[in-house]
């Protein structure tokens, strides 16, 4: 079934004497969770915060605290460990640990490994605010910016001293997209993307309005994923409880009006727009300006149809525009999915369709899962397992880059 986005990637968490310490404990886990291959180093001063033993039953792993470790010493680890994972990340990193890698000093083991290393090293500062922004510890991060290490910018706020400024090791979540970006292709970096996601919501009266189940999910998913492979991404969603990606511009919008105005303003920058939002095929006619009351045995609603966005992109593309973005459409189907979508493929003039099957247990609207299929304008078919959204949307991604080399 579905494997997780960090599935075969060995990692090195390098952790060095900071307050903030404990907070790694944690990412220790999140590591794991994410399928990632775990191995602490950790400096003789973060062995003053931590015990050792908790991170070595955190990650189920030895955890390496020297350089001269006799047990060790047939693996010769100061060159091996760096030469042999798929990335380094230090946090959090004391000014002490940056400024021993700033001047390429080799005096204990987490320093000597990264000097070695031949993957990607990022690297967390967190210290209190002074101590940022010091100009030795700025000339030492440039330093190392130019050496062509990854600098996670911090938080700024409250320290456990009571200063306040730059300096707090930031949240896991920028930390975690840092990560993927490192180890994924950038493969996306020319390309400017407009993702659509979420359900619409049509007002019927000041209280109530008529939507459907969409959670945004899957449109969600692949904003952050084109987004750690490069992509410049503007997400526009319509009413979802997912929080805004990171690195992504989001245009909240309400209705299908909103969404399809939205969307036709973004048409001229985009390379690619991809439309997984599910918007309402019908709109009350009429938005009451008063709460409807109770009271009537029977009550009759009239609908009138929304426009249709992606047919309008489709024929706005196929007709005068000189602007030729992909367009990638969704079909959410509860029967007769292939027909149905090879119909809309051709009637909506997109480039692809993603086929979702709604009634699947595991798939579709509100589900961390999805099972889909991809066809093309060329014909192609393409049946993707049942896989986390995360990793469908990757496969998406791959797919509609090799129908960019195709179609242009
Ligand atoms: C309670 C306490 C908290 C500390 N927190 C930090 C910190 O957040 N950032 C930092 O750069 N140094 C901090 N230090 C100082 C470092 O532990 C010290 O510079 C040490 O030499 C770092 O060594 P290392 O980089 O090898 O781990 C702290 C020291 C103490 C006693």
């Amino acid at each position: 079934m579905s494997q997780s986005l960090l599935s075969n990637k060995k990692i090195i968490l390098g952790v060095t004497g900071s307050i903030a310490l404990y907070k790694a404990c944690e990412w220790v886990r999140n590591f794991q969770k994410n399928g990632a291959d775990l191995q602490v180093i950790m400096t003789t001063s973060a062995q003053e915060f931590v015990s050792p033993l908790s991170f070595a039953a955190l990650s189920g792993n030895k955890v390496f605290l020297d350089m001269f470790d006799p047990e060790e010493a047939e693996s010769i680890p100061h060159i091996q460990l760096g030469q042999t994972c798929d990335l380094m990340l230090i946090a959090p990193a004391t000014a002490q640990t940056i400024a021993r890698l700033a001047h390429g000093l080799a005096d204990d083991l987490l320093s000597t490994v990264v000097l070695a290393a031949t993957c990607p090293v990022l690297i967390c500062p967190a210290m209190n605010s002074k101590m940022y922004l010091n100009p030795a510890t700025q000339a030492n991060l440039q330093k190392l910016r130019n050496y062509g290490y990854t600098i996670i910018e911090p938080d700024s706020g409250e320290m456990a001293c009571g200063d306040t400024g730059p300096g707090r090791l930031p949240e896991w979540e920028p930390v975690y997209e840092n990560v993927l970006s490192a180890l994924l292709p950038q493969d996306y970096a020319d390309q400017q993307i407009v993702v659509t996601a979420g359900p619409t919501q049509e007002p019927l009266d000041p209280v109530r309005f008529l939507s459907n189940r969409s959670s945004g999910k899957m449109g969600y998913a692949i904003a952050k994923a084109a987004r750690r492979r490069g992509a410049k991404v503007t997400l526009i969603s319509g009413p979802s409880s997912l929080p805004s990606p990171a690195g992504i511009t989001v245009k909240k919008v309400k209705t299908a009006q909103e969404m399809y105005d939205e969307t036709f303003l973004h048409y001229e920058q985009a390379s690619i727009i991809i439309k997984a939002a599910a918007v309402s095929d019908y709109r009350p006619e009429e938005c009451q300006a008063e709460k409807i009351k109770k009271g009537a045995d029977k009550e009759e609603i009239s609908l009138v149809a929304n426009q249709d966005i992606l047919k309008a992109l489709g024929a706005h593309k196929a007709s005068k525009s000189p602007h030729q973005p992909l367009l990638i459409g969704f079909a959410a189907e509860s029967s007769r999915h292939f027909e149905e979508g090879q119909r809309k493929l051709q009637e909506k003039n997109l480039d692809m369709i993603v086929i979702n099957d709604i009634k699947g247990k595991k798939t579709g609207f509100e589900s961390d899962t999805n099972k889909v299929t991809l066809l093309d304008s060329n014909g192609a078919k393409e049946e993707l397992p049942l896989l986390s959204k995360d990793e469908t949307a990757m496969r998406i991604l791959d797919k509609i880059l090799s129908l960019k080399q195709t179609v242009g």
